[in-house]
C-alpha cells in the first residue's frame, strides 16, 4: 500500500539502464572553459598546471571507482572507460553520469591550490557529461583513437596559431595564414619561423594523457642479507603515449579484456 497519497509522483520517474555487456564511456567536458581559462590566465595554448590538475582528478577517479579501466584526457575534457561487466548502481545511467561529474568537479576544486598556489579560484569550474556505450573493444579503441587524433590536430593548430600571435600577427591574420594548411605545412612553419621541432614538444601536449593501472615493481623490504625484496602490484599510472596503434594495447591486454564467460 502507498505510504501517502503523494507517492504516485514516483511513477513519473524514469530510470534508464545502460545496455548490459557494453563498454561505457563517460566523457566530461569543462563548461565555458574558454572563459574559465582566460579568467585564470592559463598559458596558451597549453597550461601545464591546468592539464596536471585535470590528470590528478582523473587519477582520483580511477582510485575511487575501480570499474573505470582507462581514462583519456585532453584540454578540458576527460573520457572514462568503464569495464563492460560493471554492475555499478545496476548500470543506472543517471547514477554513473552524475557521480562521475560531481566527483571529478569536487576533486578539481579541492586540489586547485595544489596546482595553482598563487591563483585564487575566481569562479566555480563545472563540467558537462555524456554517456555512450560501445558493444565491442574495437569501437572503444576507435573512440579513444578519435580523441587522440583530435588532440593532435588541435594542438598542432593551436601551437602554430599562438606562435604567430605571440610573434606579432593579429588573431585574424593567424587564422588566415593557417587556413587550408596540411599537417606537414604546420610542422614546416613551426620549424622555419620559430625553430620549433613539433615532435620535441612535451608529450602531454601532443598526445594527451592516458590513465590506467600498470604493473610496477616495488621494494617492500630488505631481506637479512640487505637485498631488496620486490613485489609487483598494479598502480594507477599517468602516461602520454600513442593509443592509436596496437602496441600500447597488446602490451596491456588486461585493460580492455572482453569478458568471454
Ligand atoms: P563548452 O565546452 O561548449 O562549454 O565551451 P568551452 O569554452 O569549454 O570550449 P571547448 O570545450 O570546445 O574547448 C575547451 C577550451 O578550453 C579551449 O578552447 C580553450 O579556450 C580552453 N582551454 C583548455 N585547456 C587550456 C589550456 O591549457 N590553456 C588555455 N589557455 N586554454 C585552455
Ligand atoms: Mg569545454
Amino acid at each position: 500500500m502507498a505510504n501517502s497519497k503523494y507517492e504516485y509522483v514516483k511513477d513519473f520517474e524514469s530510470d534508464a539502464k545502460i545496455l548490459p555487456h557494453t563498454w561505457i564511456v563517460v566523457r566530461i567536458d569543462g563548461c565555458h572553459f574558454h572563459r574559465f581559462s582566460a579568467d585564470h590566465m592559463f598559458e596558451k595554448p597549453n597550461d601545464e598546471n591546468a592539464l596536471k590538475l585535470m590528470n590528478s582528478c582523473a587519477v582520483a577517479m580511477l582510485q575511487h571507482f575501480p570499474d573505470i579501466v582507462f581514462a583519456y584526457g585532453v584540454s578540458d575534457e576527460y573520457s572514462f572507460v568503464w569495464r563492460e561487466t560493471t554492475r555499478f548502481y545496476q548500470r543506472r545511467e543517471c547514477k554513473l553520469l552524475s557521480l562521475s561529474v560531481s566527483y571529478f568537479t569536487s576533486v578539481y576544486v579541492m586540489r586547485w591550490k595544489e596546482f595553482f598556489p598563487n591563483k585564487e579560484l575566481k569562479e566555480p569550474p563545472y563540467f558537462d557529461g555524456r554517456v555512450v556505450c560501445y558493444p565491442r573493444v574495437k569501437i572503444v579503441r576507435d573512440y579513444l583513437a578519435w580523441r587522440q587524433v583530435d588532440c593532435h590536430i588541435n594542438n598542432q593548430y593551436n601551437t602554430c596559431f599562438w606562435m604567430l600571435v605571440k610573434s606579432g600577427k593579429t588573431e585574424k591574420e593567424a587564422h588566415e595564414l593557417l587556413k587550408g594548411t596540411l599537417s606537414k605545412d604546420k610542422n614546416e612553419l613551426l620549424f622555419q619561423q620559430f625553430d620549433i621541432n613539433y615532435d620535441k614538444l612535451p608529450a602531454m601536449f601532443r598526445k594527451g594523457s592516458c590513465i590506467f593501472r600498470d604493473e610496477v615493481e616495488e621494494t617492500v623490504k630488505l631481506d637479512e642479507g640487505g637485498n631488496p625484496v620486490k613485489r609487483t602490484r598494479m598502480k594507477v599510472t599517468v602516461d602520454h603515449i600513442d593509443i592509436i596503434g596496437p602496441k600500447f594495447w597488446s602490451e596491456r591486454p588486461y585493460i580492455l579484456k572482453e569478458d568471454l564467460k
